[in-house]
């Protein structure tokens, strides 16, 4: 069968979701590409994907979901029995039900999953003293999911029409190998810093001495919780802590300080592998 148009759907506040949207897309090698990229509010409002096209649907992982806020934005989408490829972007640690979620939440819109990934991204709450993942995904990452891309190609042309382009179970994917001592070690430091009363803070911090009031956080953060002049304040009840703020403010005058950080570093050194199913 063929596909003449490809929507990439995605929800990326540090970009890594995005950058394997893009890979697996490019790998598709499909000329009239659509990025619907829903990390800022938009206005896609009962958006309907028409019948011959096919979507590259990517999002974070947050606390082993599917973050949240890419689901309430993608629920002005609708498809009609439209072929998605799914993949969830993690930073290293684990996915646990996100892929399963991504899937039952795009057939509850009429997209059907024919092919799904595991990705791995630099975690949010990476940084300089405490790296996650650092710099992932990488060239290596990038080739894999454009791999994957050619694959699913391959796997729509074998198909001879819609009804022939079969769905995929995606509890079957293979998950990425975790060495049972780090993880041991993680949950204990968790379980410590939970019964000690730690908690995390509500938003990145600010160091008003090096903030120049350029506005790039204000124009980067999903959800409006900065604003325009007053961008040494941030408001704690529209913060995802995504650290897209942090990232992008070329002062470093943001920071995100998070015992998480120090912890994911230390257990989760070991570079995870992508997976795929299709
Ligand atoms: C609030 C929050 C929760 C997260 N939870 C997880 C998690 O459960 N497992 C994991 O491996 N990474 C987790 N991460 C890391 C992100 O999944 C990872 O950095 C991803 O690449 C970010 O995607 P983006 O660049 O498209 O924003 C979390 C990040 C944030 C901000
Ligand atoms: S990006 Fe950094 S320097 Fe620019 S306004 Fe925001 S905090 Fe200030
Ligand atoms: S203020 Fe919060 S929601 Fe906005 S970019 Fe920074 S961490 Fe993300």
């Amino acid at each position: 069968m063929t596909i003449t148009e490809v929507h990439l759907i995605t929800f990326s506040p540090t970009h890594t979701s995005r950058k394997v949207g893009e890979a697996i897309t490019r790998g598709l090698g499909i000329k009239d590409v659509f990025i619907e990229d829903l990390t800022q509010p938009c206005d896609i409002h009962n958006k309907e994907l028409p019948a011959n096209a096919l979507a590259v649907i990517t999002a974070p992982v947050y606390g082993g979901h599917v973050a949240p806020l890419a689901l309430q934005r993608m629920k002005e989408i609708r498809a009609n029995h439209t072929p998605a490829i799914i993949a969830v972007v993690y930073g290293n640690r684990a996915y646990e039900h996100a892929l399963q979620e991504l899937d039952t939440f795009i057939g509850s819109l009429g997209f059907q999953a024919i092919a799904g990934g595991t990705f791995i991204g630099e975690h949010s709450y990476s940084n300089k003293n405490h790296p996650i993942a650092e710099g992932r995904p990488d060239e290596e990452d990038l080739a894999y999911a454009e791999i994957f891309g050619q694959k699913v190609r391959t796997k729509i042309e074998k198909a001879a029409d819609r009804d022939h382009l079969y769905g995929i179970d995606v509890k079957r994917i293979q998950r990425p190998h975790q060495p049972f001592f780090p993880l041991l070690r993680f949950l204990h430091r968790v379980t410590k810093f939970r019964k000690s009363g730690g908690t995390i803070p509500r938003t990145p911090q600010v160091d008003e001495r090096l903030c120049t009031h350029c506005g790039a956080c204000v124009k980067h953060c999903p959800t409006g919780a900065i604003t325009k002049g007053n961008e040494c304040n941030t408001h704690a009840e529209r913060c995802i802590r995504c650290c897209a703020c942090v990232k992008i403010c070329p002062q470093k005058a943001r920071t995100f300080d998070t015992p998480f950080s120090a912890m994911l570093s230390d257990c989760f050194q070991r570079p995870k592998e992508n997976r795929i199913i299709l």
